[in-house]
């Protein structure tokens, strides 16, 4: 008896005989005697069809009349692609169009794949299922495509032309032995609806397309205007909050997953200019029928680089607290100059998806860092990095190092940061020698000031006027921070402003 074929005959076999000795003998080479009493046993099996006519529990919503949603969430999934925190889950998006025809646009992570099923069965409500199309082969979207051959062996498979070799390196068969390859402008007529194919390369793999009802101007728009957090009953993002509630795991999503391919996310955004939308439907998250400008005019600006936001995000790494501290002087001084829209990290506490999204969304970066083996200490140099691997730009930033006997971190930042692209440094690097005193406070005044004039904001002498001693003849320093006040006397219940300490922790500057 044959034992050892390839996949491809796996997926034929089972196809045509589910549960047949013949199709036992398939997987991968089962031993003979396994295989001899599957055979014997054969005629009395019943042929596989998953759960009881697939009779289960359904969750699946109407889009329209004639597109029902399939997906499920997986609250259960720690990391997204094993690196990406999603405390909120995911969803995994498919639809079913009812047409003269059936149409089944992807499929969905394994891990959801039991509610899929249920939900498709459900939909089909006993009908053949005519075409599956992969608009993306990314496991997370394509891992029950094998299996939908399986359960559906008439199905005409539509896809790339590049995700053929995908096909085959993840499942073993030929696509032409299950249906065809299309190019773009390529059409489906499936009845009423008439399906135009649009290719969609690097967004977010080589292999992506998008697939465009023509008929009720539906956009399938796959990885695209997607976003990380499971769906919880509201299919919709006008059901939702998303500014509140979503938009952050939105641009952490399109940031990290696909922030790399800003130009392809251009091209794939005027391809859709030229063409009326009414519904976008994509792999993740909420569907948009209401609104898309507002979603749309956010991808522009993520792909193109520009900051979504005039506001400056402070990522800082310290290990005494020195250059805390001055991270957080700087921002009390953009404060108040008047500047509300400011975010300060720690990079060895939140971790690097957000810092890249926060940095997308801001105009303004500063970076603080120790020195560390003479260069920047190591996980501002990775997050660094994964800016640089995201294809960050188009951005103003600033610097401040700290070394307690040889500071190097800012010249080697400013080295970094400007071999990429548009990048602008602002102000002068603030040095500090472990922790600040006067000379860095005023640094770190000058830097702030920089900041705001470039932002537009108050001008220096505005964010000095917050101070209420611009009379005084008296200047105190804060023996904990640095931070100085300037008038006559301090009250008794006076606290520092920048780290909280009472009036008894200054001293006058003689
Ligand atoms: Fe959601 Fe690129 O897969």
């Amino acid at each position: 008896m044959q034992t050892d074929v390839s996949r491809r005959n796996f997926i034929k076999t089972v196809a045509v005989g589910a549960g047949s000795a013949a199709g036992l003998t398939m997987l991968g080479g089962v031993p003979q005697v396994f295989a001899a009493q599957a055979e014997a046993a054969a005629p009395a099996a019943p042929a596989f069809e998953g759960k009881p006519k697939f009779a289960g529990v359904h969750n699946v919503r109407h889009i329209s009349e004639d597109l029902v949603y399939l997906g499920a969430s997986d609250s259960r999934l720690a990391l997204f692609e094993n690196v990406y925190p999603i405390p909120r889950g995911v969803s995994y998006n498919a639809y079913l169009l009812l047409d003269e025809k059936t149409v089944l646009l992807d499929t969905v992570d394994r891990s959801v794949s039991g509610q899929f099923f249920e939900n498709l069965a459900h939909a089909l409500g006993g009908r053949p299922l005519d075409y599956l199309i992969v608009n993306h082969m990314e496991p997370d979207h394509a891992s029950a495509v094998s299996e939908v051959l399986v359960r559906w062996p008439n199905v005409q498979l539509i896809c790339s032309k590049a995700a053929e070799g995908m096909m085959r390196q993840f499942f073993g068969f030929e696509v032409s032995a299950h249906g065809y390859t299309v190019q773009e402008g390529d059409q489906l007529v499936t009845g009423r609806h008439t399906l135009q194919f649009v290719m969609a390369p690097m967004v977010h793999w080589p292999e992506v397309m998008m697939t465009y009802d023509i008929t009720d101007q539906v956009l399938f728009s796959a990885d695209a205007f997607g976003t990380f957090g499971a769906l919880n009953g509201n299919l919709f993002a006008d059901e939702v909050n998303f500014e509140a509630e979503w938009l952050p795991d939105a641009r952490r999503y399109y940031t990290n997953i696909v922030g790399k391919y800003g130009p392809q996310v251009q091209d794939v955004l005027k391809k859709a200019g030229g063409i009326p939308i009414k519904t976008i439907c994509p792999l993740h998250g909420p569907i948009w029928r209401d609104n898309l400008g507002w979603i749309i005019d956010r991808y522009d600006k993520w792909s193109r680089y520009a900051p979504e936001e005039d506001a400056v995000v402070v990522v800082y790494r310290s290990v005494y607290g020195g250059t805390e501290n001055a991270a957080k002087v700087l921002a009390t001084r953009l404060s108040q100059g008047g500047l509300r829209n400011v975010a300060v990290y720690d990079v060895s506490k939140v971790h690097v998806s957000e810092l890249i999204a926060e940095c997308f969304r801001c105009s303004h970066l500063v970076l603080a860092s120790i020195t560390y083996n003479m260069d920047i200490f190591t996980p501002m140099k990775n997050f660094i990095g994964d800016l640089a691997a995201h294809n960050l730009q188009n951005r103003r930033f600033a610097l401040i190092e700290n070394g307690s006997w040889s500071p190097v971190s800012g010249s080697r930042m400013a080295q970094e940061m400007g071999s990429m692209k548009d990048m602008t440094q602002v102000g002068a690097l603030v040095s500090i020698r472990s922790t600040t005193n006067e000379e860095s406070f005023a640094q770190l005044t000058a830097l702030a000031d920089a900041l705001l004039t470039d932002l537009g904001h108050a001008a220096p002498t505005a964010a000095a006027s917050e101070q209420p001693a611009a009379q005084a003849t008296n200047r105190w320093v804060c023996t904990v921070c640095g931070y100085i006040e300037e008038r006559d006397e301090l009250p008794d219940d006076f606290t520092c402003p920048v780290c909280g300490v009472g009036k008894d922790k200054f001293k006058k500057v003689e």
